[in-house]
């Protein structure tokens, strides 16, 4: 099983283009993840402020169970399968051993993660695929997985732009000591939200892509917990033709990626997280340019499934289809639900078992091709 597996279905002979400006234009090509060789990494700075404190993920590192390594690739292989059925060319990566340690000249954790969610590490901006820096020590070579896709696109594209972002060193300076506690208590956690005080220090320009949503002219980029102003202020100046927005959400205790937060589903129109929701100063962007905020359906679960890093706000990570379609998952009833009131054919995708290895179904794609050009969603600025 390599990159050029050959796909099923009739997007087979999809020619090969990248470029991608939103997260909402009819979708063409795209890779999605998979679970083999899933590990939870050893732990370390970023992840220990991540993993929540009653978590049975804490203290516990090491290879996932066969079980549920196969279950979540049957489940990868169905999503796939049903992208190439509506006519999507579907990439997958190339898993490297992730027992293997990370060892650089400035840190080493034992094993590393795997490759479930290319979401967090792949960022297409119009004709460009962007490797991002990542905060986790455990998903430094991460980007090794897609390397042989990107290699392949690069040689069937002459327009595709691969770019690195500069690999972070991820030394002890990069991580603020007093998040590294495991009594915090959420009261403290949501005040240190609030104030944007966050685990990653300024040190470096630090940014996982899934903090990135795209809107035509306008990035618009979570400040939290894996990404940083000085990530921010890297992408803005690696994308000096695009409008680049912070935003934070003050509710989110664990602030990572923003796609189980902020979704925008089509132009005019964001689902936003209830307990999460965009401050008042931070909206005008949105208001201005008459794009409506709704509070996104409750989840229909109480809690995440065992040994998932995610918050039980993975109902909102969906994927984007095209303007009127959009793939949620089979249980997230009252996500499809509402999404099915707001216009939309609601395609229900089977994932929840896989959402431990990464994610759900936005983070475990990454776009390579949606139709459409570079637009201004945001006239009046
Ligand atoms: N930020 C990912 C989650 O809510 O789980």
């Amino acid at each position: 099983m390599d990159a050029s597996e050959t796909p099923t279905g009739t997007a087979a002979e999809t020619p090969t283009r990248v470029e991608s400006w939103t997260e909402w234009d009819p979708l063409r090509h795209v890779i999605v993840g998979r679970a083999d060789d899933g590990h939870i990494p050893p732990p370390e700075p970023a992840l220990d402020a991540k993993v929540p404190e009653d978590s049975d993920m804490r203290g516990q590192w090491g290879r996932r169970p066969q079980e549920t390594i196969d279950r979540a690739n049957a489940l990868l292989d169905g999503f796939a399968d049903l992208l190439r059925k509506r006519g999507v060319r579907v990439d997958r990566p190339v898993p490297v051993d992730f027992s293997q340690a990370v060892t650089t000249p400035d840190f080493h954790t034992p094993s590393q993660f795997g490759c479930m969610p290319p979401r967090d590490v792949l960022l297409t901006v119009g004709r460009e695929i962007l490797e991002a820096t990542m905060s986790y020590r455990c998903r430094w070579f991460e980007y090794l997985c897609y390397r042989p896709l990107m290699q392949r696109y690069w040689e069937e594209d002459p327009g595709f732009r691969h770019e690195a972002a500069p690999k972070p060193r991820l030394t002890d300076a990069d991580y603020h000591p007093d998040y590294l506690s495991d009594t915090i208590g959420e009261a403290k956690r949501l005040e240190w939200a609030a104030a944007r005080h966050f685990v990653t220090t300024e040190e470096e320009p630090l940014f996982d892509a899934a903090d990135v949503l795209r809107f035509g002219r306008d990035l618009v980029v979570q400040h939290g917990f894996t990404t940083n102003r000085k990530g921010i202020e890297w992408l803005r100046r690696h994308f000096p033709d695009h409008r680049v927005h912070a935003v934070n959400f003050p509710g989110d205790p664990y602030p990572i990626h923003i796609d189980a937060t902020f979704s925008p589903m089509r132009p005019g129109l964001i689902l936003n997280n209830p307990q999460r929701r965009l401050p008042d100063e931070q909206r005008k962007l949105f208001e201005r340019n008459g794009w409506e905020i709704v509070d996104a359906a409750p989840p229909a679960h109480q809690t995440p499934p065992p040994l998932c890093y995610s918050s039980v706000w993975l109902s909102m990570n969906v994927l984007v289809l095209d303007p009127k379609t959009v793939c949620v998952e089979e249980s997230e009833v009252y996500q499809a639900d509402q999404l099915d009131r707001l216009g939309f054919e609601v395609v229900p995708v089977a994932l929840r078992d896989a959402y431990a290895f990464g994610g759900g179904l936005h983070c475990c794609t990454a776009d390579v091709r949606r139709e459409g050009e570079l637009q201004d969603y945001f006239p009046a600025g």
